[in-house]
């Protein structure tokens, strides 16, 4: 295994949109994935879509490690060709960060609850309905799958700034 280099906002393969994985079983998949959880644990972040890693295909991993606020984790897994179903509108505002866009955070809306599917690199299906700080991740995941990056869905540009600065005047409502 060996850690990859992170692309930063403004490389332009982090604006594509990613085509889909036709074997997810392959060889050269498997690596990628092992080299992403390497690389998303090492950073460290909760996730890692494999354009911010200069391939476009359609895959990424994630994490909720222990001590979350809402004590639900989920060990290093990879979600592979995603689908996203919005079937309940409600949206909230959460604090988002990237490791495309280092020492940056902002106030993103994105629905409270999702439904999505994809597979593993068996082929086993992976996914189901997920609120909270999970929805959260899978959202912001796969956007960059769509080429799409936080800032693109800020719509409140004071509640966007350095991370420094945020942790320094906190308002009650960031979590
Ligand atoms: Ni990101």
């Amino acid at each position: 295994m060996s850690l990859l280099k992170i692309a930063r906002m403004g490389h332009p393969v982090l604006t594509r949109v990613a085509a889909a994985v036709e074997d997810p079983g392959a060889p050269e998949i498997r690596r990628l994935v092992a080299d992403m959880i390497e690389t998303m644990i090492d950073a460290p972040g909760v996730g890692l879509a494999a354009p911010q890693v200069h391939v476009p295909l359609r895959l990424f991993v994630f994490h909720l490690p222990a001590g979350r606020a809402d004590g639900h984790t989920v060990p290093p897994s990879v979600v592979i060709n995603p689908v996203l179903d919005f079937y309940d509108d409600e949206q909230v505002l959460r604090w988002e960060g990237c490791l495309s866009i280092p020492g940056l955070r902002a106030a993103v809306p994105r629905r409270v609850r999702i439904r999505y599917m994809g597979v593993d690199c068996e082929g086993r299906p992976v996914g189901g309905e997920v609120d909270g700080f999970h929805a959260n991740v899978v959202q912001h995941e796969y956007d960059h799958l769509d080429g799409i990056l936080y800032p693109m869905r800020v719509t409140d540009f004071s509640k966007f700034g350095f991370s420094e600065e945020l942790a320094r005047y906190p308002e009650p409502q960031a979590a």
